[in-house]
C-alpha cells in the first residue's frame, strides 16, 4: 500500500533528521527524501498508476508528509545555526570594561643601556658626567692634548674637517680639556659621546661611533689607581670578575700610555675566534695624564697627577651581546633593536 510507504517514510526521515550530526549530514538527509530524484518525487511519480479516489487520498497524505518533513529540516537546521552562533560568541568574547592594551612600549637602544649603566657606576664613585660639543675646535681635540701638528690623525684621511675650520671630534678626550678648563682639581669626570672618524664602514668600523672618556686628577695618583677603576668598571660591565692586561699603547696625552686587555670570556684566555686565538681582548686606551696636557689646561703637574681613559662603548656592547656587525647598531633595524 503506497499510504504505508508513505507513513514508514515520514516516520523513517523523521528520525534521521533528528540523528543527524552535522548540516552536511543533515543537508544529505534532505536531498535524498525531498530532492527532485528523492523517495518523495519517487512515489509521487509512482501515483500515477492508482485509482482516482485512491490517488487523491494519497495525494493528500503525501502532500502533508512533505510538509512535516520541510518544517522538521527547518526547526533541526536552525538548531544548528543557534549552536554555531552560539560557539563564535563563545570565541570571540570580550570583555569591554578591561582597559586598552595601548602602545608598543619602546626600550633604550643597548648602547644607551651600557652608557647609563657605566654613568650609574662611576657617579656611585665619585665621578661627574660631563658632555661636550660633537663640533669641536682643533684645539680642543689635538692641540691642548698635546697632538702635535704632523701627527697621522689630524689629516683628512681620519678627521672629518669642517670648512670653518672646526671638526668632528674624533674622540671624547677633547672633554677631559673642556672639564679642565671649567673645574679645579681635585677632578673626577667621564664623559661620553658620540664620535666621528672617516673611515670607509665595514662590518667592524662605523664613521659615527660612542666613546666613554675618564678622567681623575688628584694628589699623587699612579698606575694602581687607575688599574682599580678600570678593573670595577670592566667587572661590572661584563657581570663576571674579570683577567686585565696592560701593554704599552702610545697616546700622545698619557705617559705612560697603554693598551688594557681583557682576557677573553669566551674561550676563557685559550684561544678562539672573538679573541682572534690570543686570549685577549683588546679593551680601551689609558695612561697618566701627560704632565704638558695639565700644564697647557693651567694645572701644575709638580703637585698634581691624574689618569685618562676611553673606551669605545660600541664595541662593549658588540662584545657584550657578541653582536657581529657594527653597522646593526645604527641601522635602525627594530628587528635587532627589539632584542634588548
Ligand atoms: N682617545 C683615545 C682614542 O680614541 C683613547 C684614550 C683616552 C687613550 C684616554 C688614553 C687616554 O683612541
Amino acid at each position: 500500500m503506497i499510504q504505508d510507504d508513505i507513513r514508514t517514510l515520514e516516520a523513517d526521515a523523521c528520525a534521521r533528521i533528528g540523528a543527524a550530526a552535522t548540516l552536511e549530514q543533515l543537508e544529505a538527509i534532505r536531498v535524498e527524501a525531498l530532492g527532485r530524484k528523492g523517495v518523495l518525487a519517487q512515489i509521487s511519480k509512482e501515483m500515477g498508476k492508482l485509482a482516482p479516489e485512491e490517488r487523491a487520498q494519497a495525494g493528500k497524505l503525501l502532500n502533508a508528509a512533505k510538509q512535516l518533513l520541510e518544517e522538521a529540516f527547518e526547526r533541526r537546521k536552525r538548531e544548528f545555526d543557534e549552536s554555531r552562533l552560539a560557539a563564535r560568541l563563545d570565541a570571540e568574547w570580550l570583555d569591554l570594561t578591561l582597559p586598552a592594551p595601548g602602545p608598543r612600549p619602546g626600550s633604550l637602544h643597548p648602547i644607551t643601556q651600557i652608557q647609563m649603566e657605566i654613568e650609574d657606576l662611576f657617579v656611585s664613585l665619585g665621578f661627574m658626567v660631563l658632555d661636550g660639543p660633537e663640533v669641536e675646535t682643533e684645539y680642543h681635540n689635538f692641540d691642548a692634548l698635546n697632538i702635535p701638528r704632523d701627527h697621522p690623525a689630524r689629516d683628512a684621511q681620519d678627521t672629518f674637517w669642517l670648512t670653518d675650520g672646526n671638526l668632528l671630534r674624533t674622540h671624547t678626550s677633547p672633554v677631559q680639556v673642556r672639564g679642565m678648563e671649567r673645574f679645579r682639581p681635585p677632578l673626577r669626570m667621564i664623559a661620553p659621546g658620540r664620535v666621528f672618524r672617516n673611515e670607509s664602514v665595514d662590518a667592524s668600523h662605523e664613521h659615527t661611533f660612542y666613546q666613554i672618556e675618564g678622567m681623575m686628577i688628584d694628589h699623587d695618583v699612579s698606575v694602581a689607581h687607575l688599574l682599580y677603576f678600570m678593573k670595577t668598571l670592566l667587572r661590572e660591565v661584563f657581570r663576571r670578575d674579570v683577567s686585565l692586561r696592560l701593554r704599552p699603547g702610545f697616546f700622545p696625552f698619557v705617559e705612560p700610555g697603554f693598551e688594557l686587555d681583557v682576557q677573553c670570556f669566551i674561550c676563557g684566555g685559550a684561544g678562539c675566534p672573538v679573541c682572534k686565538q690570543s686570549g685577549w681582548v683588546e679593551q680601551l686606551g689609558c695612561g697618566l695624564v701627560n704632565p704638558n696636557v695639565l700644564r697647557t689646561s693651567g694645572i701644575d703637574p709638580e703637585q698634581w697627577s691624574g689618569f685618562a681613559f676611553g673606551l669605545g662603548l660600541t664595541r662593549l656592547v658588540m662584545m657584550r651581546y657578541g653582536v657581529e656587525d657594527i653597522r646593526l647598531l645604527q641601522s635602525g633595524d627594530l628587528r635587532f633593536l627589539r632584542q634588548f
